[in-house]
């Protein structure tokens, strides 16, 4: 029995055992989209050394035969694995088929026959490294096992108030100064580290060799102390501050009515733009409370210029304003819908939404699908991947419903979330990720109906044994699916996030500024 993660649609089963091995001088057609695989094949089968030369053995075959666009066949047969697709990407999607058919059969391919094609177009990968920086080695670790399930979006959060992680040449401060966190939650340890454009240029080439498009994060307007720490002028009230060295939602976010914000923000992003050539980019717009907003006489009156009756509709206002600019340069953007549903209505409804939570959001989720908004599933029970086994167990993310409505064609795609505040390292993240994370791929592109944990549970073995391969630092069993002890003390130890609550740093911040905005007398 072949157990491949994510599930292909359909497998023609060998009973009788036979099939071929694969050589360390057996090659492949020589594409672009074979590169991967030969890297694959150095790595785990170069001592494997027949008598002779070795022949084309993986044959790929750019035709008709699959309709879809990451779609393919796999038919392994007299000695040969053929894989035939419409495109690159296809015949990419189904190498990486082969290379778990590989490691799950001690490199001998069963004869079979495999058609593929995915149930989501949107697959994807969130990984913050605004709390903590993780280098590009680390980086292209996790592109590769992202490739390995065929997840093909890497959204990466370059930007929060804990960290400035990109070289934006026009504004230096925030990388010399934004980057450097002078000490992290219960760390007492300064943190830093940012990507260079060269370093992004690489990640990008990267990824784009493995079939994945990068969307790159500039989290505004809230989520942006580190940007403030420099450039004080972009903040209500001009506030001098510090990066955030504490984790929880910070009062002080961009000014929506200042011209020199959006200036600063138009010229992140043309810089941005330059490296990102995917022309989609998340432009945030999460947890951006409204504090300073209410009192800011330039934010007052950008509400009265343009009609605006509240705050929320202040926010989406200014989020439109950075889309229509994205949209002048032929970008589209994407922000978070955690709780921004007030002023929707103005929301420019090419704005794609990554949904955190529907509860109570039904009846808007409808009306923005009507308005042509699309969707993609992030809701944070169970595709946060950060949140503890005890609150997101492997049995919940397996049986989850990956499309936000009944209707899968209203779900643009599906996409793990690693915040990272209390992720410091690769052997966290990896424990967290894993086995998770490859039932969100098995979700995002298995049909309809098919992903359960009781499917998956049968399979698990098998993937671990795949992991293993690579060295993963998955969780086991039995912390992947708590008992009920487990359940208690992980989620007990995960909030202790509670001990770093801003609520009264908040309280007493929030004062000042009350005086301050009286006594300027504005
Ligand atoms: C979020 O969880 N702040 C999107
Ligand atoms: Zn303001």
């Amino acid at each position: 029995m072949l157990n491949i993660i994510p599930q292909p649609v359909s497998i023609l089963e060998n009973h009788n055992k036979e099939g071929f091995k694969l050589f360390a001088q057996d090659t492949v057609t020589p594409m672009p989209c074979a590169e991967d695989f030969i890297d694959f094949k150095d790595k785990f089968f170069a001592d494997r050394i027949k008598d002779g030369e070795g022949e084309e053995t993986v044959i790929l075959t750019l035709d008709g035969s699959a309709e879809h666009e990451e779609g393919y066949t796999l038919c392994c047969r007299d000695g040969k694995a053929y894989i035939n697709a419409k495109t690159d990407t296809g015949l990419f999607m189904g190498l990486q088929t082969l290379k778990q058919m590989l490691l799950q059969c001690g490199g001998e391919v069963p004869y079979t026959e495999i058609n593929d094609y995915p149930r989501f177009e949107y697959r994807g990968f969130m990984l913050d490294s605004g709390r903590y920086f993780y280098k590009i080695d680390d980086i292209k670790r996790i592109v590769d096992l992202m490739a390995l399930h065929k997840l093909n979006v890497f959204h990466w959060h370059l930007t929060e108030d804990q960290g400035w992680r990109i070289e934006i040449k026009k504004y230096p401060l925030l990388t010399e100064k934004g980057s450097f966190r002078n000490h992290t939650n219960f760390g007492f340890k300064s943190h830093s580290g940012y990507y260079t454009q060269d370093d992004v240029r690489e990640i990008v080439d990267y990824c784009h060799k493995r079939k994945i498009k990068v969307i790159p994060e500039f989290d505004i307007p809230g989520h942006t102390v580190s940007a403030i720490a420099c450039y004080p002028y972009l903040s209500c009230f001009d506030r001098k501050l510090k990066v955030a060295t504490h984790w929880g939602v910070k009062h002080d976010i961009l000014c929506a009515g200042k011209e020199s914000t959006y200036e600063f923000v138009f010229g992140v992003l043309d810089e941005i733009m330059e490296l990102f050539p995917d022309k989609i980019i998340h432009i945030g717009g999460d947890e951006a409370v409204k504090t300073r907003w209410r009192l800011c006489p330039h934010c007052r009156e950008e509400m009265k210029k343009h009609s605006l009756e509240t705050e929320d509709e202040l926010q989406m206002y200014f989020m439109s304003r950075v889309n229509s600019y994205l949209k002048e340069h032929g970008f589209s953007s994407i922000m978070w819908n955690y709780n921004e549903i007030g002023g929707a209505r103005l929301l420019q409804p090419d704005i794609a939404w990554t949904v955190c939570s529907l509860s109570g959001k039904e009846d808007v989720v409808r009306e923005e699908l009507g308005r042509g908004r699309k969707l993609i599933n992030t809701s944070s029970f169970p595709y946060y991947l950060d949140f503890p086994y005890g609150w997101n167990s492997l049995e919940r993310v397996c049986d989850a419903n990956a499309a936000l409505t009944e209707d899968d064609g209203e779900t643009w795609g599906v996409e793990g979330c690693m915040w990272t505040e209390y992720v410091p390292n690769m052997k966290k993240l990896e424990f967290l990720a894993f086995p998770r994370l490859g039932a969100i791929a098995e979700n995002a592109w298995a049909e309809k109906g098919y992903a359960s944990f009781g499917t998956f549970s049968q399979k698990l073995n098998d993937y671990y044994r795949l992991l293993d391969f690579y060295n993963v630092n998955y969780a086991k069993a039995q912390k992947a699916v708590p008992s009920a002890f487990y359940k208690a003390v992980s989620s007990a130890w995960f909030n202790r996030r509670v001990l770093h609550w801003q609520g009264l740093h908040n309280l007493i911040d929030n004062k000042k500024v009350e005086i301050l905005a009286k006594k300027t007398g504005k």
